[in-house]
């Protein structure tokens, strides 16, 4: 769209003047109003004058630009447009039961230079969403999880939970070059999680070594559903870290502890890809299922010991963290390896791209338990709050 003269465009229906309309707009925004209540159907006034009427130094900061001379007027008209809208989220209102979580509404978040602005279609109720919202950490971390996430409650920037989503761009920042307005994506959303919402802005290219706290965003595997894509990111990165730092090698033997939850199905099916011979231990209700995902043995943890058959394997990943680490290394051949779902592991952001590659090669899927929508929020986390769901819950945020 080129503006010659001042003239009033139409806003789509989120109050947003299109990417492609803003990339062609040489003009600046000329309401006086810092944040403009620009509900659906708002029309805005554009002029292509040079400047803003009213420069805010605090807007022109915000996106990245050092000196106001430099600044991108067309992008201040877009983020002015977008200011002030509010969006639909849950707040996590204190530490306590799934009833904390109360329905708000908050401003929608905007992009900044380098970020993306991701529609959010779906997102999951994952174990550490409950966890955090039950603040339930080790002893150790305690003190300072409170004052990274909130002493007396989650505060603001860390009140929304959701730790993987799926959805489609809504927009982008400046010098964003590997997604666009329209692209449908899974994404991890970090430290300041943020996915129980509409809308949520991550880093396009987020620093190497930051990738787990700053979030990362990828193409969406063709072949899965938004819920389903939603539900790979927290479970599938960690799993994927887990194995490598096994370093599982063809023909190796590997025992899954506790096989059937979000990090056991995605686990047995990267080990499978490795080339290990997989053992799953679970309860009688998921043998059937962690059988289905390729596990070459099962072990039914309900009817004894699950050490007893006396066998001895090249590497241990316990995936739930029950059980005293003993009980595992004694089981170790000489020389094997062991990891726990609680170790700290390496995340990288292509391991996004990786998983999403396996996705479309059939290699790997989710397993979906149960799928609510965002407002029975309340009812997913008393459900995985039970300990025992079967890979993973997915959260409908919105319809395509
Ligand atoms: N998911 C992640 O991205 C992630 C990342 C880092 C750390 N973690 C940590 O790793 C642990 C597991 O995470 P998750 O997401 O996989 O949890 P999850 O999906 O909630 O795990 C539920 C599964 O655990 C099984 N289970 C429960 N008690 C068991 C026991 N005593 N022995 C064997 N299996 C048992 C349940 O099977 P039954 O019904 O058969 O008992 C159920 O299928 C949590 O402590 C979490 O904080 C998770």
């Amino acid at each position: 769209m080129q503006v010659s003269d001042t003239q009033e465009v139409d806003l789509n229906k989120n109050g947003l003047v299109s990417l492609t309309d803003r990339l062609t707009i040489d003009c600046v925004w000329s309401n006086k109003q810092r944040k403009p209540s620009a509900k659906n159907g708002t029309r805005a006034l554009l002029s292509d004058t040079d400047k803003p009427d009213i420069l805010d130094k605090k807007f022109i900061k915000d996106m990245g630009e050092d000196e106001e001379e430099s600044a991108d007027y067309s992008k201040y008209i877009y983020f002015s447009q977008i200011g002030g809208i509010l969006m639909k989220a849950v707040i996590c209102t204190g530490y306590g039961p799934p009833e904390v979580l109360k329905f708000e509404e908050v401003e929608k978040p905007l992009p900044k230079s380098g970020e993306i602005l991701i529609k959010v279609l779906a997102t999951s109720c994952h174990v550490g969403d409950t966890r955090i919202r039950k603040c339930d950490i080790p002893l150790l971390y305690y003190i300072p999880y409170r004052i990274f996430i909130g002493i007396t409650k989650p505060k603001k920037g860390k009140n929304i939970l959701g730790m993987e989503c799926a959805g489609k761009v809504e927009a982008v920042g400046k010098d964003v070059t590997r997604l666009k307005p329209g692209d449908p994506v899974f994404a991890l959303t970090g430290f300041n999680f943020g996915a129980y919402a509409e809308y949520r802005c991550l880093p396009d290219k987020p620093n190497q070594g930051s990738e787990e706290r700053e979030g990362m965003v990828a193409m969406k595997p063709k072949n899965m559903s938004y819920e389903e894509a939603a539900t790979v990111p927290g479970g599938g990165l960690t799993a994927l870290a887990a194995m490598r730092k096994l370093a599982l090698q063809p023909g190796e033997e590997l025992l899954i502890y506790g096989a059937s939850g979000s990090l056991g199905v995605f686990s047995i099916q990267i080990a499978k890809h490795f080339g290990a011979k997989v053992t799953g231990v679970c309860s009688t209700a998921n043998l059937e299922m962690v059988k289905s995902l390729g596990a070459d043995e099962v072990i039914d943890y309900t009817k004894g010991d699950f050490a007893a058959g006396g066998k001895s394997y090249d590497a241990i990943y316990d995936a739930v963290y029950k059980l005293p680490g003993s009980r595992f290394k004694k089981l170790l051949k000489k020389g094997g390896r062991f990891v726990n779902s609680h170790q700290s592991l390496s995340i990288r952001m292509e391991d996004l791209d990786f998983l999403r590659d396996l996705i479309e090669k059939g290699d790997l899927k989710t397993f979906i338990d149960k799928t609510y929508s965002l407002e029975e929020i309340v009812e997913a986390h008393r459900y995985v709050d039970k300990g025992h769901k079967k890979g993973n819950v997915a959260i409908t945020v919105a319809e395509e």
